[in-house]
Order: C-alpha cells, then sequence, then structure tokens
C-alpha cells in the first residue's frame, strides 16, 4: 500500500514562548523508526496531551511535535512475528506522545514492546473512551483493592470526578459496587456523575481543610486522587484506619504537605500510580478487566467524539478544567 500524506496534529514552536497547532499533512518518512507501524482509528485527549500541545518541555523537548499519548487501529507493517497486519491494537503511554510522535495522527510508528492487542469484548472506539484515563482508573482501583479495599468497607472519594480518570474511576468503581462519593468543581454535572453510579455528589470547596490539624473525621474507605494539593491532604488525613489513597494527579498543584500521623496513628496507605511506564504485560491484565469483569455500561454517557479539525478547542477547554468526561478523536476523517 501506498501511503503519500496523512494528517496530524502539528505543534510548532514560534519561538518567544509561543506555540502554534495545525492539522498539517505528514509522510511516512516524518515518523520515528519503529518495528510496528498502525493506522490510528481512534484516540483521545488526555491532560499530559495538552501540555505537550501547549510547549511544556517538561513533557515534550522538541518541536515540531504531535502530541496524543493513546491510539487504537490496525496494524499496517509490522517487523515483529507476534503482530501481524491487521491486527487491532492499543498502544498508550511509554514515550508516545511525549517526544515520539503521537496518537493525534492518522498513522503511528512505535516499537513492538509498546503494542497491546485489542482484548475481545472491546472495540477500538471503547478502547480509546477509557484510554489512558481509563488504564489510570483501573491501576488505582487495582491497587486499592490490593491493599485491601473491600465492597463493604464503605465510601470510596473520588476527586476531579467529571475529568477523564475521574469519571472513569467513578464509572468502574460503581460497576463493582462501590459506594462513591464523587467530589467535583462542577456541581451542574451532578446528574452526569449520578448517571455514572455516584451515589453522592460533592462541592469540591467541601474537601478543603486548611487548618493546620493533622487529622481530620474519618470517612472515606478509600480514595481516587486525581487533583493532588490541598484535595490530597484533606484525604489522606480523612480516611478511615488501614484505607488507602491513591494518588495520580497533580491538577492543582505538585506539593504534598501532610504530617506524618494519618501514616503513624491510622496506618493509612498513600499509593503512586505511574500508568506511562507500567510494564506492558500488567497493562494487558488491566486491560483484560476492562474488557470484561470491569467494563462499564456508560461509553456513550462517557464521552465526547471530535475529529482532529475540532481538537484546538477541546485542548483550550481541557486547560481550563471544563471538560466532563473523555473527549475521543476520530482520525479516519
Ligand atoms: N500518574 C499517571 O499515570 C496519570 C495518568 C493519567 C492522568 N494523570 C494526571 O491525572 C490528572 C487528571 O488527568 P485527566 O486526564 O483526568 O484530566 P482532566 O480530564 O482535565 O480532569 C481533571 C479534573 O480536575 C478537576 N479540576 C480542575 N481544576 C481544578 C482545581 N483548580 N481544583 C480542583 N480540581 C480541579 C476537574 O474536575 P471537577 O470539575 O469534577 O472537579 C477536572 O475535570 C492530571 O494531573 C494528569 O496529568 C496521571
Amino acid at each position: 500500500m501506498k501511503i503519500e500524506t496523512f494528517k496530524a496534529l502539528v505543534v510548532e514552536e514560534l519561538g518567544d514562548k509561543q506555540f502554534k497547532r495545525e492539522v498539517t499533512p505528514r509522510k511516512l518518512s516524518d515518523l520515528p523508526d519503529g518495528d510496528v507501524l498502525v493506522q490510528v482509528e481512534y484516540s483521545s485527549l488526555n491532560y499530559k496531551d495538552t501540555l505537550s500541545a501547549t510547549g511544556n518541555k517538561g513533557i515534550t523537548r522538541h518541536y515540531p511535535h504531535t502530541p496524543g499519548i493513546d491510539a487504537a487501529g490496525w496494524v499496517v507493517e509490522s517487523r515483529d512475528k507476534q503482530i501481524k497486519e491487521g491486527d487491532q491494537v492499543i498502544v498508550t503511554g511509554y514515550d508516545l506522545g511525549m517526544n515520539t510522535a503521537g496518537g493525534f495522527s492518522q498513522y503511528v510508528r512505535v516499537p513492538s514492546g509498546w503494542i497491546i492487542p485489542l482484548p475481545t469484548g472491546l472495540s477500538l472506539k471503547e478502547s480509546m473512551v477509557y484510554g489512558t484515563a481509563g488504564l489510570t482508573a483501573a491501576m488505582s482501583i487495582h491497587k486499592l483493592e490490593l491493599n485491601g479495599l473491600k465492597k463493604d468497607a464503605g465510601e470510596v472519594l473520588v476527586t476531579g470526578a467529571t475529568g477523564g480518570v475521574g469519571s472513569m474511576a467513578v464509572a468502574i468503581l460503581s460497576r463493582l459496587g462501590y459506594q462513591v462519593v464523587a467530589s467535583t468543581g462542577k456541581l451542574k454535572e451532578k446528574e452526569f456523575l449520578i448517571s455514572l453510579g455516584a451515589h453522592e455528589v460533592m462541592d469540591r470547596e467541601e474537601l478543603k481543610d486548611p487548618s493546620a490539624k493533622p487529622l481530620g473525621k474519618k470517612r472515606w474507605a478509600g480514595v481516587v486522587d486525581t487533583v493532588g494539593g490541598e484535595t490530597l491532604t484533606t484525604a489522606i488525613k480523612t480516611t478511615m484506619d488501614e484505607g488507602s489513597v491513591s494518588c495520580c494527579g497533580m491538577v492543582t498543584s505538585t506539593d504534598l504537605k501532610s504530617s506524618i500521623f494519618p501514616f503513624i496513628l491510622r496506618g493509612i496507605n498513600l499509593l503512586g500510580i505511574s500508568s506511562a511506564e507500567y510494564p506492558l504485560s500488567r497493562k494487558v491484565v488491566l486491560w483484560d478487566k476492562l474488557a470484561d469483569p470491569w467494563k462499564i455500561d456508560s461509553f456513550d454517557r462517557i464521552h465526547t467524539e471530535c475529529g482532529l479539525d475540532q481538537l484546538n478547542g477541546y485542548i483550550d477547554q481541557m486547560l481550563k478544567g471544563q471538560i466532563t468526561g473523555r473527549i475521543v478523536v476520530r482520525l479516519d476523517t
């Protein structure tokens, strides 16, 4: 098959800390070397993409660059015998979309060690409704359970609940039978969160406890925190004895202020989540869970689909914390 050009969102550095984003024709020779060429059918928008798309050099060192840490599509060429032309595959994380041209493109070329076969029970589109956000939510819940969280233990708090990771965590926890309390700054989205299975929706302001008290009233059996900062501090000091708090995000701050007391007086576990570099074999286990026993029933409600041409607007909205649910990018148009 001869591919002359294809479309990709390209971010260019203009100088003076200014960056321009434009859908641009690309050639296969523009892609990095790799064992597997994938024709991307769907990608999705994650917070990290907004940083890469706006010139954050902690994420992407060199421009011009195509962001997109997620991609799902068909294998077009493969130098790996285990991966065949025509296979449906998922790629999330590792260096995709960071310093390797990413999924906001009709083609990606990646190492075979990043490739996940699409699990039975999931369509390419559903895999990108989950995307890195769904995988991160699944990792958080998996780690909470490994550390003792049980369905009858009490309420589980999800912060940043209308965001990608947050909405996925609400939907998966509720699918698994947990009692979910969704914390949000968008109370107008209460019905959306209830439709995902939240049993209570609370204003995120209620979660902030600026007092210097080292411990608060015990409430949470477990916490999926996606925002960090003061919210995470309060979550740690209001978690019940031997409960766990997973921590993946830094939307509000990269600082963590906490005393030692929740840890030594209540036995709280603080669980770090790093989805990008999670070993492939363990990612496969979680994707299998997402495809079957943990499969959510709210795919339609939880996502908005857009084309490459509409992505710029959603990137701006996500930077302002205005997105509800997941943005799935369709590449075949
Ligand atoms: N460690 C990992 O492996 C990993 C993987 C994926 C994502 N992440 C991180 O997780 C975080 C969430 O990612 P995402 O893709 O879900 O982003 P997202 O879709 O933009 O969601 C972030 C949510 O945070 C809440 N928020 C925004 N501004 C806030 C503020 N000032 N105070 C409190 N809450 C605020 C909003 O939810 P409400 O309006 O509902 O409060 C927003 O929807 C990001 O920091 C991202 O980098 C980490």
